[in-house]
């Protein structure tokens, strides 16, 4: 099976499903209207390469972040793509930390982040439970939570989505749904120049719901949840705008974000 240069996979994966700058641009806009200042720390839980952590610092000289993940691998192409292009004090505002989000650490932040629904890696209840009283205990006393998320009723159905971008193809595979237990596997193929990269990523993972990942969130000891919703451009699409609601429609795919409160 033909395979991708290390460079070659994060640059393809970064490009096919982050949009950080937008993600930033929505904490920075809800944090400041709860807490009416800015969030200044930020710890990017299953960062990856940490982009997000690594653009986060950029904002000023007052903003510092930690990336936690695994995983050298990504953590190598972050520190050789993104960390290499910041300058030495935005560098020193920034750390890779190579370990596990259920682990303490000894840093508190006012926003952790776990996205592109890396969390959905914890099956059982108890062990969410436990990441996400983990993730309360980091976070300063005027502290928010942001997870994003994804339904609607194309979610768990077998099937393949392909979007076209400027130079490759990516592919979002739904091999299969276990209706019984919620497991879900998911794999990211690529086409890019000429030639399809089957399985680049894959992700064993269980699908939670909204109101089940409120629930959660609530038990671990946040104070309150909040959901989001996106509104609709005039074909029917996401417009990019979230705000916070409490009853919608359901359709064919969604991807929102909750934020929980400390
Ligand atoms: C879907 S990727 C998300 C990367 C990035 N956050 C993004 O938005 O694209 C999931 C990442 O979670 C990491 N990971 C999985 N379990 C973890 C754990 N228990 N602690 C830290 N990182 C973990 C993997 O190594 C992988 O890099």
């Amino acid at each position: 099976m033909a395979k991708l240069s290390l460079e070659d996979k994060y640059m393809l994966y970064e490009s096919s499903v982050q949009n950080h700058e937008s993600d930033i641009d929505f904490i920075n806009k809800e944090y400041r209207r709860i807490f009416k200042k800015l969030p200044l720390s930020l710890r990017e839980d299953f960062g990856g390469t940490a982009a997000m952590a690594c653009d986060w610092v950029k904002q000023s000289a007052s903003h510092i972040a930690w990336g936690v993940d695994l995983d050298s691998e990504p953590i190598k192409f972050g520190r050789e793509n993104h960390y290499k292009r910041l300058d030495d004090a935005e560098q020193n505002r920034m750390k890779y930390i190579e370990g596990n989000v259920l682990e303490s650490r000894d840093f508190k932040a006012d926003v952790v982040v776990a996205f592109n629904f890396s969390y959905f890696i914890f099956k059982e209840r108890e062990t969410l439970v436990n990441y996400f009283k983990k993730v309360r205990e980091g976070l300063n006393d005027q502290g928010a939570f942001f997870v994003d998320l994804f339904g609607g009723t194309d979610a768990c159905q077998e099937l393949e989505e392909e979007t076209e971008h400027d130079d490759h193809t990516y592919f979002w595979d739904c091999d299969s749904f276990n209706p019984i237990t919620s497991d879900v596997q998911y794999y990211i193929h690529f086409k890019y120049k000429g030639q399809k990269y089957e399985r680049v990523f894959s992700y064993d993972w269980r699908m939670w719901g909204l109101k089940e990942l409120q629930d959660i969130m609530k038990e671990a000891g946040f104070s309150e949840v909040l959901a989001y919703w996106e509104g609709e451009d005039g074909d029917g699409g996401g417009d990019g705008n979230f705000y916070p609601s409490k009853i919608e429609e359901n359709c064919e795919s969604w991807v929102t974000y909750l934020c929980a409160l400390k």
